[in-house]
């Protein structure tokens, strides 16, 4: 069975191509705004504009015809509906017109399911970081449960909206992460709430220091607060749950010193660390086909309102039949 995928609930317009067997495509196109943040209108138009060739691109890359299809998924939640609605449109369209059956997808489930299916974890607990969410998430008693997640921003949208601040354009990321191997220690809030964490504090202290600090110094700082923050209550879900993998997940999780502390953290409680290939750990839409493949093999029915989108569907609103 071929499933196709179609990611479209932020900032990446993405289609991935799976069998049970194999990993057949995975093409994506990203927007990015020229100036500030994600622009709704902008960023749907730019999902609208290449949805076609990335298509295209697709299937070549997969060696398959549209009508071998056998099965469209789609990530109807969560996400920002101006984007949503068009993956949306267009999967239907596609299901309709192949006659072919259409899944819909929660988008964070999916970071977890395509982190099982390719590095091999069982039962982990996912640190799921990404612009716009930040959620611990582990499997128990039917449901993908938050254990832990961001009171306000996600850790992405906290670090671009820092590097905003400081001048550097989107993604921030990365940029942030080689200046902060040249700072030094300077003390930050610490906000760790019970289980959740909080950034919107942080992000107003970097601000003001950015007028009598080093930006380096501000970068490094910021790192090793947050993400010993994310860090500490992953340990603790880890702990509650007694179960013994890591996987991180999410754009946030190319970060290198993450990485590292996440990998501490795992040795040093007798856990394994796993973090899938890059091109899996971002927006992508083959965890959408591989999550969609999942659901319809184990019988999920839908009902019209089902493909509705759902910009603020939770993780666990989605009843697991799969596991
Ligand atoms: P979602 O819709 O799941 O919130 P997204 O649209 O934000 O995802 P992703 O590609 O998963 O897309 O994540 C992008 C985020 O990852 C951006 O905020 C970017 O700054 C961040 N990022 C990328 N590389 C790094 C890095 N090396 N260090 C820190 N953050 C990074
Ligand atoms: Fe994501």
């Amino acid at each position: 069975m071929i499933c196709l995928g179609i990611e479209s609930t932020a900032h990446t317009f993405g289609i991935g191509i799976v069998t049970h067997d194999k990993i057949l495509a995975n093409v994506r196109d990203s927007y990015a705004p020229k100036e500030g943040g994600i622009h709704p209108r902008e960023a749907s138009e730019h999902h609208a504009s290449v949805c076609d060739s990335v298509l295209k691109q697709a299937l070549k890359k997969a060696k398959i015809s549209l009508e071998q299809v056998d099965l469209v998924a789609f990530s109807n939640a969560p996400g920002i509906a101006h984007m949503l609605r068009v993956g949306a449109v267009f999967a239907r369209t596609l299901s309709k017109v192949l006659k072919v059956p259409l899944v819909p997808v929660n988008h964070c489930i999916a970071h977890v399911e395509i982190g099982r299916r390719t590095v091999g974890c069982k039962d982990p607990v996912t640190l799921y970081v990404s612009g716009a969410n930040t959620q611990i998430i582990a499997y128990q008693g039917g449901l993908y449960r938050i254990f832990a997640e961001t009171l306000d921003m996600g850790v992405g949208n906290f670090i671009d909206t820092f590097a905003r601040y400081a001048g550097i354009p989107f993604p921030g990321g990365p940029v942030i992460e080689k200046l902060a191997k040249k700072g030094k220690y300077v003390e930050l809030p610490y906000s760790v709430k019970g289980m959740d964490v909080s950034f919107t504090g942080i992000l107003t202290n970097l601000r003001n220091k950015l007028k009598t600090h080093r930006l380096e110094d501000l970068c490094y700082s910021m790192q090793e607060h947050v993400f010993a923050m994310l860090v500490e209550v992953s340990e603790r879900a880890l702990a509650h749950m007694q179960k013994n993998e890591l996987l991180l997940t999410g754009g946030v999780a190319s970060n290198s010193r993450l990485r590292e502390m996440c990998k501490v953290m795992c040795k040093d409680r007798g856990a394994k660390f796993y973090v899938p290939k890059k091109e899996y750990c971002v927006d992508n839409g083959a965890m959408i086909a591989v999550l969609g493949l999942l659901m319809h093999d184990s019988g999920a029915k839908f009902k019209k309102k089902d493909y509705c989108i759902n910009q603020r569907q939770r993780t666990d609103e989605v009843k697991v039949l799969w596991r």
